[in-house]
């Protein structure tokens, strides 16, 4: 049976970086088109590290939302090597915090705050155990001597496996997961351990940086690794399977900092997500497993309610635009590049609600 229609719960997006300030009001609305909830990374810079700091930013969210937007954005703390375990408890307690982010010190965009001995935060792990906090993990090691496309590999040998081991009920999100490698450990690991897949790395192999010259719009981290394993991402995505969920890592950088001789990491997804998935799933013929992964995984593993409304999905082609114009605050416009830029998508949201 071939499908040119679906409907599926309103997705959330468990892994999205907004930014701040006017980049933030100016990303806002094509970001949140489609998701009921998101995951809010906390890396700024500086970073969420306190309560104040979480309450303040969820507040400027808000407040750029249009009026009648019931979008909830769920708050992270970032972890640094002196996070105090109260701010934790007492965040997670009130609800402020839903999850803690653990980023490797230097390993991607502003997270020079981050940890650098991680088992120097051991008493971080145990009370985040004992109250069933999830930990959200970047999880790359830094060491320079250790070849970027094996990063994330020598992380889950030399500090997940150990990490898990230590505690055993720990929550864990392995985040925008990379390789075969990665989705092997996750599915076949007895522990309460998730990952989450983007978009660009079910549709692109580290080829995409290359093509032609070098290509920063395709660069992110972790980078985009062989072919192979793209397609062991699409196999897990599409399996269905309740340890792999939707999390774009949409992360919008100002043209110049992507157009630059030291080009920043990171791609501007968000706009197309939920389609871009759509046509994985399509061509690996499992759209019925689409609402698992957009809709159902991430909830049941937050402990979170599903989304009442729905989003219908039709089989129709449409073009993504070369840019996304965006106007600040200031008067001046901003040009980010989409993910998909000048493609066409063969999926397209017709309703949400
Ligand atoms: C993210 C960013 O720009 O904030 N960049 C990226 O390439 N994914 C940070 C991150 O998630 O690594
Ligand atoms: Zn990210």
């Amino acid at each position: 049976m071939t499908l040119d229609k679906l409907t599926i719960h309103q997705p959330d997006d468990w892994h999205l970086h907004i930014r701040d300030g006017a980049l933030m009001k100016a990303v806002l609305p094509s970001t949140i088109n489609v998701f009921s909830r998101a995951i809010i990374m906390p890396n700024l810079d500086p970073p969420i590290r306190t309560i104040q700091e979480a309450i303040a930013y969820k507040k400027r969210i808000l407040s750029a939302l249009s009026k009648n937007n019931s979008f909830t954005p769920l708050m992270t703390l970032y972890l640094t090597n002196d996070i105090s375990t109260a701010t934790i408890e007492k965040g997670f307690k009130e609800g402020i915090f839903h999850a803690c982010k653990l980023y490797p010190a230097n390993a991607t965009t502003n997270s020079s705050y981050g940890v650098t001995d991680f088992d120097a935060i051991e008493n971080v792990y145990k009370i985040m155990e004992s109250i069933g906090m999830p930990l959200l993990i970047h999880g790359e090691v830094t060491d320079r001597d250790v070849d970027i496309f094996d990063r994330e590999k020598v992380f889950i040998d030399r500090h997940l496996s150990n990490l898990l081991y230590k505690h055993p009920k720990l929550k864990v999100v392995l985040e925008h997961i990379t390789t075969e490698y990665a989705t092997e450990f996750v599915q076949s690991s007895n522990f309460d351990l998730a990952a989450t897949i983007t978009p660009h790395h079910l549709h692109i192999n580290r080829n995409a940086m290359f093509e032609g010259g070098l290509r920063s719009d395709f660069y992110c981290l972790p980078v985009a690794k062989r072919e192979n394993n793209r397609l062991a991402l699409r196999r897990a995505a599409t399996s269905g399977k309740s340890c792999f969920f939707l999390g774009t890592d949409s992360a919008p950088h100002l043209r110049k900092s992507k157009k630059s001789s030291c080009g920043c990491a990171g791609i501007f997804n968000s706009t197309y997500a939920l389609e871009s998935y759509t046509q994985v799933f399509d061509n690996e013929n499992s759209l019925t497993n689409l609402e698992k992964f957009a809709s159902i995984n991430g909830p049941e593993f937050y402990g979170l309610p599903l989304n009442k409304k729905h989003v219908t999905l039709e089989k129709k082609k449409h073009k993504i635009p070369e840019f996304i114009s965006l106007d600040l605050e200031d008067g001046s416009q901003e040009k980010l590049v989409p993910f998909h830029a000048g493609e066409e998508l063969s999926w397209k949201i017709t309703k949400v609600g």
